[in-house]
């Protein structure tokens, strides 16, 4: 059985403050929780304070990227080991709203081939490589732009930023692996990927999945669905049979909206 993971992934938002207050009103929500995973994924401002006030608590601490190497001259950025070290158990890896800040983005290319060549899925599988040496837990985001989903390239696409994402991963680690599924179209937007398509996807990763490390790591790796989660739509899209889970962003800014989303899974 596959424990379903809900992570709530705040992007830019919330001070400390802020974010411990709403550390301190889930708790008591999600107290009495037992089939579900639960996730926070804060700014690296919050995660120091984040990692304080969950630690009488059942929820675990995610980051929103990582960097490849563990130290050095890299101005701005965070290094697993640093994670590991404020508590983070989990990081998200190849966020479409991360994508393509390390790849070669030419002038007068579209967003969304942008969003695809600069995404480089050769920075994913890095960050990957280095999560998994520091002990983290990675969520490797995939997903179409609308563009390659009209163009019917969405399940081309997805094929390929599994397998080059995941590159070199051994069976034992692809067993333990979370992918989520966010179509580039449906975040922020409150536009839904339906139901039936949103399950087909994530059962076509799991193929993927089953024919790049073997049908075992397949069945025990999780398929999070992402892109506007709300506590309307949570229950059907959890109640599919390939979606473990649900990567959420708006709808994790509220208490009550991300608690009814854990408890619907
Ligand atoms: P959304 O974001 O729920 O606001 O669409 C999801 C995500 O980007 O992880």
């Amino acid at each position: 059985m596959r424990v379903p993971l809900i992570a709530g992934n705040w992007k830019m938002h919330k001070t400390v403050g802020e974010a411990v207050d709403f550390i301190n009103q889930l708790k008591p929500e999600v107290a009495d929780v037992k089939n579900a995973e639960i996730l926070i994924c804060p700014t690296f401002t919050a995660l120091y304070a984040v990692g304080q006030a969950i630690k009488d608590s059942k929820i675990e601490m995610g980051a929103q990227d990582v960097f490849w190497n563990t130290k050095g001259a890299y101005t701005g950025e965070i290094s697993p080991l640093m994670l590991t070290d404020v508590g983070c158990t989990y990081v998200i890896i190849g966020h479409s709203e991360t994508r393509g800040r390390f790849g070669v983005v030419e002038e007068g290319m579209t967003p969304a081939l942008q969003a695809y060549f600069g995404g480089t899925d050769e920075s994913v599988n890095k960050k990957l490589h280095a999560a998994i040496a520091a002990g983290l837990k990675p969520i490797v985001c995939v997903g179409e732009t609308l563009a390659e989903r009209n163009a019917g390239k969405a399940d081309e696409i997805i094929q390929s930023q599994v397998k080059n994402g995941l590159a070199g991963i051994t069976q034992e680690q692809a067993a333990s692996m979370v992918i989520a599924y966010e179509p580039v179209w449906a975040i922020g937007t409150g536009e839904t990927c339906d139901t039936p398509e949103a399950e087909r996807v994530c059962g076509m990763i799991r193929k993927t999945m089953a024919t790049l490390f073997g049908e075992s790591a397949a069945q025990s790796m999780r398929v999070q669905y992402g892109g506007s989660v709300k506590p309307a739509n949570a229950k059907e899209l959890l109640s599919q049979p390939n979606i473990d889970g649900a990567l959420v962003g708006g709808a994790a800014l509220k208490v009550p909206d991300f608690a009814a989303i854990v408890k619907s899974a």
